[in-house]
Protein backbone atom coordinates (compact mmCIF):
# COMPACT_ATOMS: atom_id res chain seq x y z
CA UNK A 1 0.00 0.00 0.00
CA UNK A 2 0.87 3.69 -1.03
CA UNK A 3 2.13 5.38 2.16
CA UNK A 4 0.78 8.59 1.33
CA UNK A 5 -1.46 8.76 -2.03
CA UNK A 6 -2.02 12.89 -3.40
CA UNK A 7 -4.83 12.36 -5.96
CA UNK A 8 -5.92 15.28 -8.19
CA UNK A 9 -4.74 18.21 -5.51
CA UNK A 10 -6.53 21.83 -6.91
CA UNK A 11 -5.31 24.68 -4.89
CA UNK A 12 -5.87 28.20 -4.83
CA UNK A 13 -5.49 31.50 -2.88
CA UNK A 14 -7.57 34.45 -3.05
CA UNK A 15 -6.13 37.31 -4.94
CA UNK A 16 -8.02 39.83 -5.02
CA UNK A 17 -11.51 39.60 -6.48
CA UNK A 18 -10.15 36.43 -8.23
CA UNK A 19 -8.37 33.42 -7.48
CA UNK A 20 -5.05 32.28 -8.33
CA UNK A 21 -4.14 28.88 -8.58
CA UNK A 22 -0.96 27.06 -7.39
CA UNK A 23 -1.63 23.47 -7.55
CA UNK A 24 -3.55 22.76 -10.71
CA UNK A 25 -4.47 18.98 -9.91
CA UNK A 26 -1.40 17.40 -8.88
CA UNK A 27 -1.19 13.17 -8.95
CA UNK A 28 1.61 12.01 -6.67
CA UNK A 29 2.47 8.87 -4.67
CA UNK A 30 4.86 8.28 -1.51
CA UNK A 31 6.20 5.26 0.13
CA UNK A 32 8.04 4.70 2.92
CA UNK A 33 12.05 4.19 3.15
CA UNK A 34 12.73 6.92 0.45
CA UNK A 35 14.05 10.27 0.38
CA UNK A 36 12.19 12.47 -2.52
CA UNK A 37 13.07 15.98 -3.37
CA UNK A 38 10.81 19.01 -4.65
CA UNK A 39 12.46 21.47 -6.70
CA UNK A 40 10.94 24.15 -8.09
CA UNK A 41 11.88 27.77 -8.65
CA UNK A 42 10.75 30.24 -6.15
CA UNK A 43 7.08 30.99 -5.80
CA UNK A 44 6.03 27.75 -7.96
CA UNK A 45 4.33 26.52 -4.54
CA UNK A 46 6.64 24.01 -2.79
CA UNK A 47 5.77 25.28 0.70
CA UNK A 48 2.25 25.42 -0.08
CA UNK A 49 2.32 21.38 -0.98
CA UNK A 50 4.36 20.59 1.79
CA UNK A 51 1.66 22.42 3.98
CA UNK A 52 -0.84 20.44 2.51
CA UNK A 53 1.22 17.17 3.22
CA UNK A 54 1.94 18.25 6.87
CA UNK A 55 -1.70 18.50 7.01
CA UNK A 56 -1.44 22.42 7.83
CA UNK A 57 -4.01 23.44 5.17
CA UNK A 58 -6.82 21.93 3.28
CA UNK A 59 -6.87 21.50 -0.96
CA UNK A 60 -9.96 22.81 -2.58
CA UNK A 61 -10.15 20.00 -4.42
CA UNK A 62 -8.74 16.41 -4.62
CA UNK A 63 -7.29 13.93 -1.66
CA UNK A 64 -4.82 13.18 0.40
CA UNK A 65 -5.07 9.73 1.84
CA UNK A 66 -2.36 8.20 4.54
CA UNK A 67 -1.77 4.37 4.69
CA UNK A 68 -5.46 4.25 2.77
CA UNK A 69 -7.42 6.88 5.01
CA UNK A 70 -8.32 10.19 3.59
CA UNK A 71 -6.06 12.97 5.91
CA UNK A 72 -9.48 14.46 6.94
CA UNK A 73 -11.25 11.32 8.05
CA UNK A 74 -8.30 11.03 10.37
CA UNK A 75 -8.29 14.03 11.43
CA UNK A 76 -5.97 16.96 10.22
CA UNK A 77 -4.65 17.36 14.22
CA UNK A 78 -4.68 13.90 15.06
CA UNK A 79 -2.38 13.20 11.64
CA UNK A 80 -0.05 15.60 12.31
CA UNK A 81 0.26 14.60 16.05
CA UNK A 82 1.30 10.73 15.17
CA UNK A 83 2.14 10.93 11.80
CA UNK A 84 4.32 13.95 10.38
CA UNK A 85 7.51 15.39 11.88
CA UNK A 86 8.18 18.68 10.32
CA UNK A 87 11.60 20.42 9.91
CA UNK A 88 12.16 24.27 8.57
CA UNK A 89 14.59 26.20 7.08
CA UNK A 90 15.22 28.47 10.35
CA UNK A 91 15.36 25.74 12.73
CA UNK A 92 12.38 27.18 14.54
CA UNK A 93 13.62 26.04 18.33
CA UNK A 94 12.67 27.42 21.10
CA UNK A 95 15.66 29.49 21.70
CA UNK A 96 15.53 29.70 25.54
CA UNK A 97 15.93 25.99 25.90
CA UNK A 98 18.54 23.30 25.15
CA UNK A 99 18.35 20.62 22.85
CA UNK A 100 17.37 18.47 25.38
CA UNK A 101 14.30 20.17 26.46
CA UNK A 102 13.32 21.05 22.93
CA UNK A 103 13.20 17.49 21.88
CA UNK A 104 10.81 16.84 25.56
CA UNK A 105 8.65 19.46 24.48
CA UNK A 106 7.81 17.76 21.34
CA UNK A 107 7.18 14.64 22.97
CA UNK A 108 5.24 16.11 25.12
CA UNK A 109 5.95 15.02 28.14
CA UNK A 110 7.69 17.24 31.64
CA UNK A 111 11.04 14.97 31.72
CA UNK A 112 10.53 11.95 33.11
CA UNK A 113 13.72 9.82 33.50
CA UNK A 114 12.50 7.09 30.99
CA UNK A 115 11.83 9.83 28.88
CA UNK A 116 15.22 11.33 29.15
CA UNK A 117 17.05 8.88 28.06
CA UNK A 118 15.25 8.28 24.79
CA UNK A 119 15.51 11.94 24.46
CA UNK A 120 19.51 11.72 24.74
CA UNK A 121 19.42 8.50 22.79
CA UNK A 122 17.54 10.10 19.89
CA UNK A 123 19.84 12.96 20.07
CA UNK A 124 23.03 10.92 19.98
CA UNK A 125 21.67 9.35 17.04
CA UNK A 126 21.30 12.36 14.54
CA UNK A 127 25.12 13.53 16.16
CA UNK A 128 24.20 15.29 19.00
CA UNK A 129 26.34 14.37 22.49
CA UNK A 130 24.87 14.74 25.70
CA UNK A 131 27.24 18.11 26.20
CA UNK A 132 25.66 19.73 23.50
CA UNK A 133 21.86 18.46 23.90
CA UNK A 134 22.12 19.93 27.59
CA UNK A 135 23.47 23.29 26.26
CA UNK A 136 20.91 26.47 25.11
CA UNK A 137 20.50 26.02 21.29
CA UNK A 138 21.67 29.10 20.81
CA UNK A 139 25.17 28.39 21.95
CA UNK A 140 24.99 25.74 18.92
CA UNK A 141 25.94 26.30 15.34
CA UNK A 142 23.34 26.04 12.70
CA UNK A 143 24.23 22.59 11.91
CA UNK A 144 23.99 21.14 14.94
CA UNK A 145 20.50 23.14 15.59
CA UNK A 146 19.39 21.74 12.61
CA UNK A 147 20.05 18.19 13.99
CA UNK A 148 18.22 19.28 17.08
CA UNK A 149 15.75 20.24 14.99
CA UNK A 150 15.53 16.58 13.03
CA UNK A 151 15.12 15.07 16.28
CA UNK A 152 12.72 17.15 17.45
CA UNK A 153 10.60 15.94 14.09
CA UNK A 154 11.58 12.29 14.97
CA UNK A 155 10.39 12.79 18.56
CA UNK A 156 6.89 11.34 18.09
CA UNK A 157 7.87 8.56 15.73
CA UNK A 158 6.52 9.93 12.56
CA UNK A 159 5.96 8.04 9.38
CA UNK A 160 6.71 11.14 7.57
CA UNK A 161 9.57 13.93 7.62
CA UNK A 162 8.89 17.24 5.60
CA UNK A 163 11.53 19.45 5.37
CA UNK A 164 11.12 22.76 4.04
CA UNK A 165 14.24 24.44 2.65
CA UNK A 166 16.21 22.80 5.64
CA UNK A 167 19.87 23.53 4.84
CA UNK A 168 18.77 26.78 3.18
CA UNK A 169 21.21 28.65 5.89
CA UNK A 170 23.64 26.32 6.00
CA UNK A 171 27.33 26.08 4.19
CA UNK A 172 27.86 23.23 1.75
CA UNK A 173 29.74 20.97 3.72
CA UNK A 174 26.76 20.87 6.11
CA UNK A 175 24.02 20.44 3.97
CA UNK A 176 25.65 17.76 3.39
CA UNK A 177 25.78 15.97 6.50
CA UNK A 178 21.84 17.02 7.26
CA UNK A 179 21.24 15.91 3.86
CA UNK A 180 22.59 12.51 4.48
CA UNK A 181 21.09 12.21 7.82
CA UNK A 182 17.94 12.49 5.79
CA UNK A 183 19.10 10.12 3.42
CA UNK A 184 19.65 7.47 6.13
CA UNK A 185 16.56 8.02 8.09
CA UNK A 186 15.02 6.72 4.96
CA UNK A 187 17.17 4.26 4.15
CA UNK A 188 17.98 2.71 7.84
CA UNK A 189 14.64 3.70 9.75
CA UNK A 190 12.25 3.33 6.56
CA UNK A 191 10.69 6.87 7.05
CA UNK A 192 9.18 8.95 3.84
CA UNK A 193 11.28 11.79 3.95
CA UNK A 194 10.13 14.57 2.20
CA UNK A 195 12.81 17.68 1.68
CA UNK A 196 11.92 20.68 -0.31
CA UNK A 197 14.69 22.51 -2.06
CA UNK A 198 16.06 24.69 -4.75
CA UNK A 199 19.61 22.93 -4.78
CA UNK A 200 20.03 20.41 -7.22
CA UNK A 201 22.54 19.23 -5.39
CA UNK A 202 20.39 18.33 -2.79
CA UNK A 203 18.03 16.91 -5.20
CA UNK A 204 20.73 15.15 -6.54
CA UNK A 205 21.23 13.33 -3.78
CA UNK A 206 17.37 12.11 -3.51
CA UNK A 207 15.30 8.55 -4.82
CA UNK A 208 12.98 10.41 -6.48
CA UNK A 209 12.83 14.04 -7.97
CA UNK A 210 9.97 15.61 -7.96
CA UNK A 211 9.80 19.06 -10.43
CA UNK A 212 7.20 21.44 -9.65
CA UNK A 213 6.31 23.92 -12.40
CA UNK A 214 5.63 27.36 -11.81
CA UNK A 215 1.87 28.46 -11.77
CA UNK A 216 0.91 24.86 -13.21
CA UNK A 217 1.05 22.06 -10.46
CA UNK A 218 2.92 19.52 -12.61
CA UNK A 219 5.31 17.39 -10.97
CA UNK A 220 7.86 15.30 -13.75
CA UNK A 221 8.90 12.44 -11.87
CA UNK A 222 12.63 11.63 -12.00
CA UNK A 223 13.58 8.45 -10.42
CA UNK A 224 17.36 8.07 -10.50
CA UNK A 225 17.07 5.05 -7.98
N1 LIG B 1 -1.24 32.85 2.22
C1 LIG B 1 -1.09 33.19 0.93
N2 LIG B 1 -1.99 33.97 0.30
C2 LIG B 1 -1.86 34.30 -1.00
N3 LIG B 1 -0.84 33.90 -1.79
C3 LIG B 1 0.11 33.13 -1.20
C4 LIG B 1 0.05 32.74 0.16
N4 LIG B 1 1.12 31.96 0.45
C5 LIG B 1 1.83 31.89 -0.69
N5 LIG B 1 1.24 32.58 -1.68
C6 LIG B 1 1.70 32.69 -3.08
O1 LIG B 1 1.62 31.40 -3.67
C7 LIG B 1 2.75 31.18 -4.50
C8 LIG B 1 3.47 29.91 -4.06
O2 LIG B 1 4.05 30.13 -2.79
P1 LIG B 1 4.98 29.09 -2.04
O3 LIG B 1 4.25 27.81 -1.91
O4 LIG B 1 5.46 29.73 -0.80
O5 LIG B 1 6.17 28.91 -3.11
P2 LIG B 1 7.66 28.35 -2.94
O6 LIG B 1 7.75 27.69 -1.61
O7 LIG B 1 7.84 27.40 -4.09
O8 LIG B 1 8.58 29.51 -3.07
C9 LIG B 1 3.61 32.42 -4.40
O9 LIG B 1 3.36 33.23 -5.52
C10 LIG B 1 3.14 33.09 -3.13
O10 LIG B 1 3.30 34.46 -3.21
MG1 LIG C 1 8.96 28.05 0.02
Amino acid sequence: MKLLDIKDVFFTYPDGDSVRTILDHVNVTFEKGNLYAIVGSSGSGKTTFLTLIAGLDTAQEGSITFKGKDIAEIGLWEYRRNHVGMVFQSYNLIPYMTGLENVLVAMGISGKKHMKDSAYELLDSIGIEKNKANRNVRRLSGGEQQRIAIARAMANQPDIIVADEPTGNLDGETEDTIIGLFRKLASEQDKCVIVVTHSEKVAKQANVILRLHATKGTFVIEDNR
